[in-house]
């Protein structure tokens, strides 16, 4: 889809990777709309894209349905209509399954498969009713695809936003909505300062807290990707409406394996031609 004149609604744009995004998106000659919870980060994000016709801010706690509504109202106040909603708030939630709480799983679901949900909800009809077409963009990760140890409930809402994607691709296609399931590697952002992001009712029945306290800690590697590079990437998978888009080869081989472990269960007995038939018929719809 092309870009330049339309109006994207970023989550999670004042940091890391949707700051990135945004900043390819106005460089095209996007309207940018940038929604996140962080009120003074979303100051310093306007100013450090120095382009005010082109960016409009507004404060927004994703699990907050009817907040999300006001939201895209103001959007369109400011710019007639949305065409492109990147799905991209979210919080690191790790610590080992065996320690974790109902609110580390509420908390981790809620924001980072929530906020993908109800940006769906809220946007898409929106999409849809100005009829001028538009694109999706939801951010899950290579943790979505490859799940790694120690992050259950991260890996748990990165896969729901790929089948997520993956399911809607064919229905939103038919009313010319592309999506795309955003699947990066390591990137330098301040995602492991999410814990200070944790509201006071998801601190009651928690086992991740001092574990949140620690990766407050941990230094951003040089060898993490630019939020940057990264936004161009999304940029360019925008235009090209890719159903993925990733950032590293560095991840092929272990995807490899992964799928490969998967067709080696495939049961080796032969195929029912009618339960095919009916298969391919429930795929196809
Ligand atoms: P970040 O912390 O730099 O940016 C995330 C932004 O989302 C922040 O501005 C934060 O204030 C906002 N946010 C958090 N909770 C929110 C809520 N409830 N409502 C509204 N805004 C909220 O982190 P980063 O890394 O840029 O993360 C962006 C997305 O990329 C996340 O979904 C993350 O899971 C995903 N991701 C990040 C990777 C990385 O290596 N940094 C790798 C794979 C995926």
């Amino acid at each position: 889809a092309d870009v330049r004149g339309r109006t994207a609604f970023i989550t999670g744009g004042a940091n890391g990777i949707g700051l990135g995004i945004a900043r390819a998106l106005v460089k095209a000659g996007a309207n940018v709309v940038i929604a996140d919870i962080r009120e003074s980060a979303l100051a310093e994000a306007k100013a450090s894209l120095a382009a005010d016709d082109q960016v409009e801010t507004v404060q927004l706690d994703v699990t907050d349905r009817a907040g999300f509504a006001a939201a895209a109202d103001k959007a369109e106040a400011r710019f007639g209509k949305i065409h492109i909603l990147v799905g991209n708030a979210g919080i690191g939630v790790m610590g080992p399954i065996m320690d974790a709480r109902y609110d580390d799983w509420d908390w981790g679901m809620g924001v980072n498969l929530g906020g993908v949900i109800n940006g769906l909800v809220t946007i898409l009809p929106r999409i849809k009713a100005h009829g001028e077409g538009g694109q999706v963009v939801t951010t899950s990760s290579q943790s979505g695809l490859i799940p790694i140890s120690y992050s259950a409930i991260y890996s748990a809402a990165k896969a729901a936003i790929i089948g997520i994607t993956e399911a809607a691709r064919g229905e939103l296609a038919a009313i010319n909505i592309g999506i795309s399931a955003f699947c990066p590697g390591p990137v330098q952002s301040n995602i492991a300062h999410s814990g200070e992001l944790r509201p006071e009712d998801k601190k009651q029945d928690t086992g991740y807290l001092k574990r949140e306290e620690e990766l407050e800690a941990r230094p951003v590697s040089p060898l993490w990707m630019s939020q940057d590079e990264v936004g161009e990437r999304v940029l360019a998978g925008i235009r090209r409406n890719d159903l993925y888009i990733l950032t590293h080869p560095e991840f092929g081989p272990g995807m490899q394996r992964r799928f490969d472990a998967i067709m080696a269960s495939v049961p080796d007995e032969e195929i029912n031609e009618a339960r095919a038939k009916e298969i391919f018929f429930l795929l196809d719809n």
